[in-house]
């Protein structure tokens, strides 16, 4: 293949990237979109192994075909909720991709200028880091909750000198021939530590930010083995993903109202002891369906704020229901959307959209919060650190400082959840035990089924 048609491949297949990413950008375009950048990629890797035909046809079909064998498996397995660890998982992968395939070049002495080394020594620091981060995140987003407990002592002083221990490796790599492959492996050893360490230390509900960062980081990764195989393409693809993954942290820190610095030097929140569940729960009161139907028929205003366990639940079409009956009714009903309510960014939007429930029914955190006062009746449907007040009045708590849907501002509080089990930060939450709120104890889907029957009996 010659290379100008090589470069036109590969032109095309930037364009497709940049087409599916807008596409992403909307629910409505999203499948779209997706496809695109498949399409996208199913080009870029045509035309490379077209274009490459010496290292013979049959290793890559075996790579491929095992690859795509484990890729479909996974994806045709995944639950809707087990989508955020698989993307964890997905961006370790490429992050070890991109190690394996620089090391490679490197071992076979395919790397030689300086710019193709200092490529090599990042792909392997930042591949190697995404890579034992996001085995960390996954468990995180597994809720292995023995992860949350793991301490390293001065941990900001170890994870400095595992920076500076890869820096002066990487600059081996870069200027000492006789030792650069070994100096290769010594920086991924270095980096592996340093992403355990970054990531395990981070704890509370800060999760979506490192998400988004390790995604970015798998990008970069990506882009600078571009730089390493002179691959216009890949320089391309890792840097849409790396500055996509970019713009999604700083969402998601001012969602969690965290600073990129705290992000990037690993100081977010975490560990401290919450407060006992027996003391917090003394007061906690429980409902019946019929009892929140009666709330709901004398409401002028209701807010649904939901969570995870709606997800979980798959209640979304029948809380669409239930907003009908409600509307049906004169009742005014707005879903009160927090940005890292789910597991993942737009989780909520996504499965309502799913559901039919009308765009301007979902009402953001900040426009919704100044009149939450107003409200009548609020349900809390599988939401739980998204409607925390622990995050606005204890400053020791992981969740400190996170911006919060103010659900106990509201005049009558029904929240809906299968027990008093905490959420993702693992604490426990006084809202559930306040004197406006009140318990309604089931699966989020079954609950809100009874409450629209109890409605339409009664
Ligand atoms: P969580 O705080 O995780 O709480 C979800 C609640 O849903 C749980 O307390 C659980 O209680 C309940 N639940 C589970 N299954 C249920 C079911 N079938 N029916 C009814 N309830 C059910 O959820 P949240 O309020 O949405 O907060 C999200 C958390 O995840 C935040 O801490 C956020 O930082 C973190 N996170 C978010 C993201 C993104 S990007 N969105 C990514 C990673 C982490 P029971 O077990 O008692 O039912």
């Amino acid at each position: 293949m010659s290379p100008n048609l090589v470069e036109l491949g590969y032109l095309i297949s930037a364009v497709l990237f940049i087409l599916g990413l807008k596409g992403l950008t909307r629910p409505r375009t999203a499948v779209q979109g997706n496809l695109l950048g498949a399409l996208g990629m199913f080009v870029a890797v045509v035309v490379t192994v077209l274009a490459r035909t010496d290292l013979g046809l049959m290793p890559i079909a075996i790579g491929i075909a095992i690859g795509g064998v484990i890729g479909a498996a996974f994806a045709i397995r995944v639950q809707m909720t087990g989508m955020p660890e698989m993307v964890a998982l997905f961006n370790g992968f490429g992050g070890a991709a991109s190690v394996l395939v620089a090391g490679a070049t490197l071992a076979i002495g395919q790397t030689t200028s300086d710019n193709e080394l200092i490529a090599t020594a990042a792909t392997g620091l930042i591949g190697a880091i995404t890579f034992s981060g996001s085995l960390i995140a996954w468990g995180k987003l597994k809720e292995i909750r023995a992860l949350d407990k793991i301490e390293i002592p001065a941990h900001h002083l170890v994870n400095a000198l595992l920076v500076l221990a890869c820096l002066g490796m990487s600059w081996v790599v870069v200027s000492d021939p006789e030792y650069r492959n070994l100096a290769y492996w010594v920086v991924v050893a270095g980096a592996l530590l340093l992403g355990i360490s970054l990531v395990v230390q981070i704890g509370g509900a800060d999760m979506p930010v490192v998400i988004a960062l390790l995604n970015s980081y798998s990008g970069i990764a990506a882009a600078a083995t571009g730089f390493v195989l002179s691959n216009t393409v890949l320089i391309i693809a890792g840097s849409l993903v790396g500055a996509s993954g970019l713009i999604l942290t700083r969402l998601m820190c001012v969602a969690m109202n965290r600073s990129l610095a705290n992000v990037l030097f690993g100081k977010m929140g975490g560990g401290k002891a919450a407060p006992d569940a027996d003391e917090v729960y003394v007061n906690v009161k429980s409902t019946s369906p019929e009892e929140v139907a009666m709330l709901l028929e004398v409401a002028s205003r209701v807010v649904i704020v939901p969570g995870y366990g709606m997800a979980v639940a798959q209640a979304q079409h029948v809380v669409s229901d239930l907003r009908k009956a409600l509307v049906e009714r004169q009742i005014q009903v707005e879903f009160a959307i927090h940005p890292v309510a789910g597991r993942m960014p737009g989780h909520m939007n996504v499965l309502l959209a799913e559901a039919d429930v009308p765009y301007e029914s979902l009402v953001e955190m900040d426009h919704i919060n100044p009149t939450m006062d107003t409200v009548d009746v609020t349900i809390v449907l599988g939401a739980n650190d998204v409607v925390n007040p622990l995050a606005r009045t204890d400053p020791d708590s992981p969740i400190a400082g996170m911006p919060i849907i103010d659900a106990d501002k509201s005049r009558m509080v029904v929240v809906i959840k299968r027990s008093l089990s905490p959420g993702f930060a693992g604490i426990p939450n006084p809202l559930f035990a306040m004197d406006n709120s009140m318990m309604l104890y089931g699966d989020g889907r079954k609950a809100v089924q009874d409450i629209l029957k109890a409605l339409n009996e009664g």
